[in-house]
């Protein structure tokens, strides 16, 4: 498959099992996210890598998280449950600096960029990827056991891991519902 095929084929997988990623291709994956476009050249993302007694700790987290918010058992439990769905996460938070030409939200995109380039990089290596937020990106808790300043944002979870099941391929959206020409 060539490059644009790739592109236009990709999709995300919430199957995900197997072995944790190597360090060769963990690191292929992130070094194709520090190519994310950057304005200014600001590198204004953080990647945490979270795999083997990382997911207990990040489970704990969840676990806290949901605790501390009243949650119900069951709420507790699956909160708890979260990180073991796939054997690697890599959490991308921003990492906002100060610039006349730079405002946040073009940081924020950036990072977003980030996490797509690694999504990508996880699949072009045969692996299935899920990029995911919910209410642990936003809790306080969270951020804090993390090491994440509350004035910065988790743009994501990015869930990878082996598929363990091949999704059938979606339709195309039509370009016509989206694209004007001006
Ligand atoms: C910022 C962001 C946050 C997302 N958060 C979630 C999430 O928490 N749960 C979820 O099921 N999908 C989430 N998604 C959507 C999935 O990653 C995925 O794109 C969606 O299921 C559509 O599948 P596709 O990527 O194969 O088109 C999120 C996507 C983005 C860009």
């Amino acid at each position: 498959m060539n490059v644009l095929e790739f592109l236009q084929n990709r999709q995300s997988n919430p199957h995900l099992q197997g072995a944790t990623p190597d360090q060769n291709s963990i690191n292929d994956i992130l070094k194709a996210g520090m190519r994310a476009p950057d304005h200014a050249g600001l590198t204004p993302w953080r990647f945490t890598v979270v795999k083997d007694e990382g997911l207990e700790k990040l489970s704990k987290t969840f676990k806290s998280a949901a605790v501390s918010d009243g949650c119900d058992e069951m709420k507790i439990e699956k909160a708890a449950k979260m990180p073991f769905r796939a054997p690697l996460i890599i959490i991308v938070s921003t990492k906002y600096h100060q610039h006349v030409k730079v405002p946040k939200k073009e940081q924020l995109i950036a990072a977003g960029c980030a996490t797509h380039a690694m999504q990508m990089a996880a699949c072009s290596i045969g692996l299935g990827a899920m990029w995911r937020t919910g209410d642990m990106s936003y809790h306080p808790l969270v951020k804090e056991r993390l090491g994440i300043e509350l004035h910065e944002d988790i743009v994501g979870f990015l869930y990878i891991g082996e598929k363990a099941k091949e999704l059938p391929l979606k339709t195309s959206k039509s370009l016509d519902d989206y694209v004007e020409y001006f």
